[in-house]
């Protein structure tokens, strides 16, 4: 089976809900608790043997190419202070050379445009698919889950997990069709996916959470560059069209998601990140105590 060397982030979408934030910084460089959302998605599909990041851009997000690279005032400064544990912070967040791609997306016309613009980068093997605004808190991390259901099964992997009781209507939906032994149940073929089903109408209360495995044959469908909910060219129609030429899988994944997509949900991102943090952790609680106490 070919490995998945390679992910897409799709980073170049107006961030509407994220307004004003994200005016002026770009929303995935917005942080939570002690650096950027995306730089915690890159180290989740570092730990998943991830070697080729390609980070879709919009116009004014050239300051995610500069997160990921050297900073040379800064890191000559820090080293002449002697600050020898902040530089290799720094030095840890960046790749290898050529291990990412930045590509320009010169409109928002979609998530699933998103990742058609990536084809020549990625060429003719299986790929991840990482949401940079959802965090997904989970050891071993989301998409290393979805690697080992990758390794069993083969084709295409979507990483579910409930949706909030009575809210299915808001999310897409998967269809569930036979269990993959030696999973507990996580693992079931895929048989349909819903964008926003009716209440009452929905075929499983599984939502697509925000990292998905796909096979190459993915960019025949977004070719087509079909218009679906919301005028976008969505990935979930171009998943639907390949479910008759290979197999998809639905991977309940063990962790907790966060999805960063508006104020509230950063704010419980960052709450969250910094009550897990290893060194901060303690602290963090003791400062969320005494906000709440004074309220
Ligand atoms: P979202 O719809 O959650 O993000 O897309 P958005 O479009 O930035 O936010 P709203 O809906 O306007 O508030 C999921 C991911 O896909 C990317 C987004 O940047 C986000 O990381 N995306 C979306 C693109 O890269 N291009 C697009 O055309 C659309």
């Amino acid at each position: 089976m070919t490995r998945v060397r390679k992910a897409v982030l799709p980073a170049a979408g107006l961030g509407t809900r994220n307004q004003p934030a994200a005016k002026a910084t770009p929303k995935n460089l917005l942080n939570v608790f002690d650096r950027p959302m995306i730089a915690h998605v890159v180290a989740e599909g570092r730990a998943a043997g991830i070697e080729h990041f390609v980070v879709i851009v919009g116009r004014g997000q050239g300051a995610i190419e500069d997160y990921f690279d050297h900073a040379v005032e800064l890191e000559q400064g820090l080293a002449e202070r002697g600050r020898a544990e902040l530089l290799e912070i720094l030095n840890d967040e960046l790749l290898g050379p050529g291990q990412m791609s930045f590509v320009r997306q010169m409109a928002p016309l979609g998530l699933g445009h998103a990742v058609w613009c990536a084809r020549d980068v990625i060429g003719d093997e299986p790929f991840a698919v990482m949401l940079p605004d959802m965090l997904m808190a989970a050891n071993p991390g989301a998409l290393s889950q979805a690697m080992a259901a990758h390794e069993a099964v083969g084709g295409n992997i979507v990483v579910v997990e409930p949706a909030p009781e009575g809210e299915t209507h808001k999310y897409g939906i998967v269809a569930l069709g036979a269990e993959t032994p030696g999973f507990d149940g996580r693992l079931r073929a895929m048989t349909g996916m819903v964008e926003k089903p009716p209440l009452g109408t929905e075929p499983s209360n599984l939502l697509i959470s925000g990292r998905y495995i796909l096979q190459p044959g993915i960019f025949d469908a977004l070719a087509q560059h079909a218009k679906g909910a919301g005028g976008e060219i969505q990935l979930t129609d171009a998943m639907v069209a390949r479910l008759a030429h290979e197999p998809f899988h639905a991977l309940e994944y063990e962790g907790t998601t966060y999805d960063c997509g508006d104020a509230l949900g950063l704010l419980r991102a960052n709450v969250a990140f910094a009550l897990r943090h290893t060194g901060a952790g303690d602290q963090a609680r003791a400062a969320v105590r005494d906000l709440l106490g004074a309220l």
